[in-house]
């Protein structure tokens, strides 16, 4: 299938970064430096006490607004948590999930992932489902056992209806915040390994519409080669997010 049929996203994870007033001065500078861009749609997740000014930063623009995580039940006694419907009212439309910080240091497990990205569709909401291996993975052989668990854990449990309203993002964790890049042939083979378990578990036609981003160390001068791949349908962007002008070099990859 071509390319064009699957609209790119890129998305901005700021993790823990960003109060709101640094919130609303990076969507002083961004919203200007992406207002013409019409070839991707545009995501930031910020943290959670920022969503609303960021919402409201980006209200009437082309840029839309997730959060980082959710609880799965709509309200309880849960210290802490936040759950979908709390996000919506927030103005958000996407929500990230099992990002593989929040597997390694916040006990998201398969089943968390799969209940949460439920929830998240149950509640109109977007799921970016994070996927990827550890480095220790990668070296001994087992990047695919590790994504198909993975995916046969999480979007694998979906209806085929809810499948068709899920973005994967596949990030190997060696990846993130090291510098060190997946090339764009490694990102492509897993997207593409990714893809056939769609296939194989949903149908052909799922697969070839379903949205895999690629995160780690994704950078401005990185992010030409990786969209150059077919496989790549765009990129979850953590440190280069930080800055809007950097973040608006990365989404103008075209230009
Ligand atoms: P970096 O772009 O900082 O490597 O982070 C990637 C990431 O984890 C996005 O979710």
């Amino acid at each position: 299938m071509s390319q064009t049929k699957r609209r790119r996203v890129i998305a901005g994870n700021w993790k823990m970064f960003k109060t709101q007033a640094e919130t609303r001065a990076f969507f002083s500078t961004f919203v200007p430096l992406v207002s013409a861009s019409r070839h991707c749609s545009i995501v930031v997740a910020p943290p959670f006490t920022a969503i609303p000014a960021a919402v409201a930063a980006a209200k009437n623009t082309n840029i839309a607004i997730s959060a980082q995580n959710l609880h799965w039940e709509k309200e309880g006694a849960f210290t802490g948590e936040i759950s979908t419907g709390m996000l919506v009212e927030a103005g958000c439309r996407y929500v990230i999930i099992g990002h593989s910080e929040r597997r390694q240091f916040f006990g998201d497990t398969e089943e968390t992932v799969a209940k949460k990205t439920k929830a998240a569709l149950a509640a109109g909401l977007t799921p970016v489902v994070c996927v990827g291996e550890h480095l220790s993975h990668r070296e001994s052989g087992q990047t695919h056992k590790i994504c198909k668990a993975q995916f046969d854990g999480g979007p694998g449990l979906l209806t085929p209806d809810e499948f068709s309203r899920v973005l994967i993002a596949y990030e190997p964790v060696w990846a993130i915040g090291t510098g060190r890049t997946a090339t764009p042939e490694m990102a492509a083979e897993v997207h593409k390994f990714l893809r056939q378990l769609a296939a194989e578990k949903f149908s052909a036609k799922l697969a070839e519409a379903l949205r895999i981003l690629y995160g780690g160390s994704v950078k401005p001068d990185n992010i030409k080669g990786l969209m150059a791949q077919e496989e790549l349908d765009g990129a979850l962007v953590g440190g280069a997010s930080l800055d809007a002008k950097s973040f608006a070099s990365i989404v103008n990859f075209t230009s």
